[in-house]
């Protein structure tokens, strides 16, 4: 696990001298709220304690560098040639983060360049935004390398358009938000047409529990595929409904949209308004009843998904049904589907049990064996 010692020993023995600093910033879990951030809506995640660690040095040229240690192969650019279609592969998670400054107005003109060391437990691909990760550690180092005063709600957007304009996926931004809002014991009640992102006391020791995130090791990409059409039926079904967006809609508006709308689109509009409504019930749950009173609306975010949204895979669906047949209180899958991990809302006293028994059903299913672990609400880039 690498920490900010080993992260600037990493930088010392690459650059041979020590970094400025080291910062960092976490990957998420999302506990309800899935499809709703692009459309204005409410999301419910929260950080955790898998993140990502930048170590950053200033050089005196205009160069930037990036090693990773996930990567066999550095990657360099020029902050005199910036731009998407100079950007290629995992660096553009880096660099477009500089772009993205400079889009949102940060001159960088005389500006120097700076090399940078990432080390990261987030598993890539998995679901758990190790993307946001590396592009929130490394806006928070420039904003306090460059000394820019950005404030947390602008790095958010920059760390978006990063993602959107630089790599080119199609997302919002609950990722960035949960990793630059998060905080620790918290989840991070997000309200994205608001652009309110408030902490809600998330203690699941207190009650007995465990959340497990099960990565099912199927790897989602969203760049490409399945994500950007469902943004599509989205913004379709609001245009046919008359709305600016899904937000607009409440579930008594439904039955006017199976009236307007094609099946899947309704299906589609169907899942948005109805998670929106469950995020809503989620924090008030949470928040009056405690975590182990959320179980089933977790349950229906998943059936939601699978038959709605239609974004599941056989993994998750294994992963969730066989949590819930071993006593999980609440079980779905996370972040945007076709891939990824599933989590699930245990008694800490059973969970070797409910392990024991997914490991063995995706065993007997012939499936790739899961990774299995234990997050907690933990705190946000620093
Ligand atoms: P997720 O954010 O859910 O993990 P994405 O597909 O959005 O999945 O992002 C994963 C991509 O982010 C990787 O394929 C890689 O390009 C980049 N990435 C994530 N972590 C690292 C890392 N530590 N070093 C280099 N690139 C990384
Ligand atoms: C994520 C994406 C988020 C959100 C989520 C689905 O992977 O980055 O912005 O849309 O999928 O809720």
């Amino acid at each position: 696990m690498p920490s900010p010692e080993s992260t600037a020993q990493a930088f010392e023995d690459r650059y041979g001298r020590r970094p400025d600093g080291v910062w960092s910033a976490p990957g998420r879990v999302n506990l309800i709220g899935e499809h709703t951030d692009y459309n204005d809506g409410l999301v419910f995640p929260f950080a955790i304690e898998r993140r990502t660690w930048a170590a950053m040095g200033r050089r005196e040229d205009r160069t930037l560098t990036v090693h990773s240690g996930a990567m066999p192969e550095p990657a360099q650019a020029s902050l005199d040639e910036l731009g998407p279609e100079r950007f290629d592969g995992w660096s553009a998670y880096v660099f477009g983060v500089v772009w993205a400054m400079e889009q949102r107005g940060v001159d960088l003109s005389g500006r120097t360049g700076f090399d940078i060391m990432l080390a990261s437990d987030v598993p890539l691909g998995a679901g758990l935004s190790s993307s946001a990760a590396i592009e929130c550690a490394v806006a928070i180092a420039l904003n306090d390398e460059w000394e820019l005063g950005l404030t947390r709600r602008e790095l958010i957007y920059i760390c978006q358009l990063a993602e959107n304009g630089a790599v080119g996926a199609p997302t919002g931004n609950m990722d960035q938000t949960a990793s630059l809002m998060g905080e620790a014991g918290h989840g991070v009640l997000i309200d994205v047409r608001a652009e309110t992102a408030d902490p809600v006391a998330l203690h699941f020791a207190d009650e007995g529990l465990e959340l497990l995130v099960i990565d099912t090791r199927v790897h989602h990409e969203h760049a490409t595929g399945g994500y950007g059409a469902r943004r599509k039926s989205c913004e379709d079904g609001a245009a046919a409904m008359g709305v600016a967006s899904l937000r607009d809609l409440t579930e008594e508006d439904l039955p006017r949209a199976v009236e307007v709308l094609d099946d899947e689109t309704f299906r589609r509009v169907k899942h948005v308004v109805t998670e929106n409504a469950r995020v809503a019930r989620t924090a008030e749950v949470v928040a009056n009843e405690g975590p182990r009173a959320i179980g089933d609306l977790l349950v229906a975010s998943h059936a939601s998904m699978r038959d709605d949204f239609e974004i599941s895979v056989p993994e998750l669906d294994l992963a969730v049904e066989t949590a819930l047949a071993n006593g999980a209180v609440g079980s779905r899958m996370t972040g945007g589907g076709f891939g990824g991990a599933a989590i699930a809302l245990i008694d800490a006293d059973r969970a070797a049990e409910v392990e024991a028994a997914i490991e063995a059903a995706f065993a007997d299913a012939g499936f790739t064996a899961p990774i299995i672990f234990v997050v907690n609400p933990s705190a946000g880039a620093h």
